[in-house]
């Protein structure tokens, strides 16, 4: 049997490093998709001395910017005809973030990495997936989403050109319209060799002091919080277990929790009017010049 081959983007912290340590301990091949050399170099050394792998490689990749994202999938085409499971883990929530951030691309930073780059990757990679005996498809999603239950994605101003940004309400958007792209996008691949599901992930622990700026309040938040969340190891146990499991070859469109159940999705997400208008906005983005 050949050997399998795994991308995931954000792999060098949090759940992202830990699901390739798990990857590569099974002896797959395994990607790790970085905006940033020094820190995936880092993580790199760390991961294949804990897997005592050398099956595991760094790729550069800014998920904010559809001009890197192009250039990753032209690499790992150039390098591989094949992929076997797609992870799209990378993804930014810092709520210490007061004003939106637009990327020299023009998109809304939250909505730019945490939505549209998962959408532009998997597009661009779709050949090599389709070389896979099964290829599957994972998207990350939040299980704070429940506490927003009448979030909806804004087809007018996503990107809060006219309204206060918020940074919250950004992250959980981005996380809903990853929700409605799965649903979307198994659909789109019914009868093919690939499945795509979403993992909906809880608390899990997380390097809080990226964030500068949090109030000292809620470092305290967070540091109670740890201490019942989940450890990235637990996590990307679901991850490999979703990207592997035999019993999950042929189910596609789902929502996974913690615990490798199905779990519902927001009512917004599952309205067939809202799944098309919001693929609708979002393949729009796509078609725009790669420079614009
Ligand atoms: N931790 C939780 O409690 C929790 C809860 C619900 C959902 N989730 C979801 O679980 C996933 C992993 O979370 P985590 O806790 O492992 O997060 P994390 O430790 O903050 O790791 C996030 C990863 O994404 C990368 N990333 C951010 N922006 C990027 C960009 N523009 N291009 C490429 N990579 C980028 C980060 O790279 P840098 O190191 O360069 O920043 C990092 O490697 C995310 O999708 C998150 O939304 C987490």
């Amino acid at each position: 049997m050949p050997q399998k081959i795994c991308l995931i983007t954000g792999a060098n912290a949090g759940i992202g490093k830990a699901a390739v340590i798990q990857f590569a301990q099974q002896g797959w091949r395994t990607i790790m998709a970085c905006r940033s050399r020094q820190r995936g170099e880092a993580a790199l050394q760390e991961v294949k001395a804990s897997a005592n792998s050398d099956a595991v490689e760094l790729m550069l990749v800014d998920m904010s910017l559809q001009a890197s994202i192009r250039d990753l999938a032209d690499a790992f085409l150039a390098r591989y005809d094949r992929l076997d499971a797609l992870i799209h883990n990378a993804a930014i929530f810092d709520i210490t973030q007061k004003e939106a951030i637009y990327t020299e691309e023009g998109v809304e930073r939250f909505w730019a990495t945490n939505h549209i780059g998962p959408v532009l990757l998997t597009e661009r990679l779709l050949p090599a997936l389709k070389q896979s005996a099964q290829g599957r498809i994972l998207t990350v999603g939040s299980k704070g989403l429940l506490a927003k239950p009448f979030l909806k994605v804004d087809l007018v101003d996503p990107e809060f050109r006219n309204k206060k940004f918020n940074a919250t309400n950004a992250y959980y958007q981005s996380k809903l319209a990853q929700i409605i792209y799965t649903r979307w996008l198994a659909e789109q691949l019914q009868g093919t060799n690939i499945t795509v599901n979403c993992i909906r992930v809880p608390a899990v622990q997380t390097d809080v002091s990226k964030y500068g700026d949090l109030p000292a309040i809620m470092k305290k938040l967070y540091a109670v919080k740890s201490r019942f969340a989940l450890t990235p190891a637990q996590m990307a146990e679901v991850y490999l277990w979703a990207a592997t499991a035999d019993e999950l070859s042929h189910v596609t469109g789902q929502c996974f929790d913690e615990k490798r159940k199905v779990v519902g999705v927001p009512k917004f997400a599952r309205q067939a009017e809202n799944v098309k208008t919001v693929m609708n906005l979002v393949l729009g983005y796509l078609k725009r010049a790669p420079s614009s």
